[in-house]
């Protein structure tokens, strides 16, 4: 299928999405956050991807936020619904049983820094620059920039880059623990390409738990996250590919899973 406001393609079991309006530097508006939550539920369906990754076409920008153009003249109510619209696509991606990497190219900022959060890892480039200046628009974040970011970095990290605005550069991302890792602009999508392959060849039912667990967890106070753990720890005894991964080691071979 193809998509008005993003690029997909499938390569060796990971689907690539390019988020494609470079001369807004990616800026997201309502057809893009549709196209996503079409192109996430493809994936969804999709027996033979097992991964994602998420990037932005263009030499400048992953997403330089949301479409302010398209925001300036919302009302109250107009806003809110814009939000839940964005926030029903982030869901989707945070949702999805397949990991999500955000290759992050350049500008993840508002509502592209956003983005980035609710994918499952963020490895940018060197020309990676992220922030949530949306305090020099006069609003705050309405896609989880205050809240997924406080869990990623910490509250108070994440009070000066959210009250000062400033946009923060890969290095600095990557000590705060936004992003994974950083690599050579050249060499993003092959270090993300590296990255999916490892986690597409791993059994996909345990991957989808997995991914569940952790995202679940955080939301539970610790007795309850741990007690969710070990529920779902029991689970994986009853899937195939947990016979065959624990078979395999015994019997000194490559486990060949089937996602069952
Ligand atoms: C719409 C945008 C845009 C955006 C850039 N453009 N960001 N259009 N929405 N978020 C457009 C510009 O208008 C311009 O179009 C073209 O992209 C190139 O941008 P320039 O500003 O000329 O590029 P440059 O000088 O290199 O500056 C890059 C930049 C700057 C620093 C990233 O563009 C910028 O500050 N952008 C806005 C960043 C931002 O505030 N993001 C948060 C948005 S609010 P023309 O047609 O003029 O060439 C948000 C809320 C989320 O995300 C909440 C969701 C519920």
């Amino acid at each position: 299928m193809s998509y008005e406001t993003i690029l997909y393609e499938k390569k060796d079991k990971v689907g690539i999405i390019t988020l494609n309006r470079p001369d807004a530097l990616n800026a997201l508006n309502s057809q893009v956050f549709s196209d996503l939550y079409a192109v996430i539920t493809e994936v969804e369906n999709d027996n033979e991807v097992n991964a994602v990754i998420i990037t932005g076409s263009g030499e400048k920008a992953f997403a330089a936020g949301t479409d302010i153009k398209e925001m300036e003249t919302l009302n109250c109510n107009g806003a809110r619904e814009f939000a839940l619209g964005v926030k029903k696509t982030l869901d989707k991606i945070e949702t999805l049983k397949k990991p999500v990497i955000a290759a992050i190219n350049g500008f993840a900022l508002g509502g592209g820094c956003e983005l980035a959060m609710a994918c499952d890892l963020r490895i940018g480039s060197e020309k990676a620059k992220l922030g949530q200046p949306e305090i020099n628009l006069a609003v705050i974040p309405g896609a989880g920039g205050t809240q997924r970011l406080v869990r990623l970095v910490g509250s108070s990290i994440a009070k000066g880059i959210l009250f000062t605005g400033k946009i923060i550069n890969a290095e600095t991302s990557l000590t705060i623990g936004l992003l994974n890792s950083v690599v050579p602009p050249e060499e993003l999508m092959d270090e993300a390409m590296k990255t999916a392959s490892i986690i597409a060849s791993k059994s996909t039912v345990i991957m989808g738990l997995l991914k569940d667990v952790v995202n679940t967890g955080r939301n539970l106070d610790l007795p309850s996250a741990l007690a969710y753990e070990i529920e779902i720890f029991g689970q994986c005894f009853a899937t195939e590919d947990q016979k065959e991964g624990f078979k395999a080691f015994i019997e000194k071979r490559d486990p060949e899973f089937k996602g069952e």
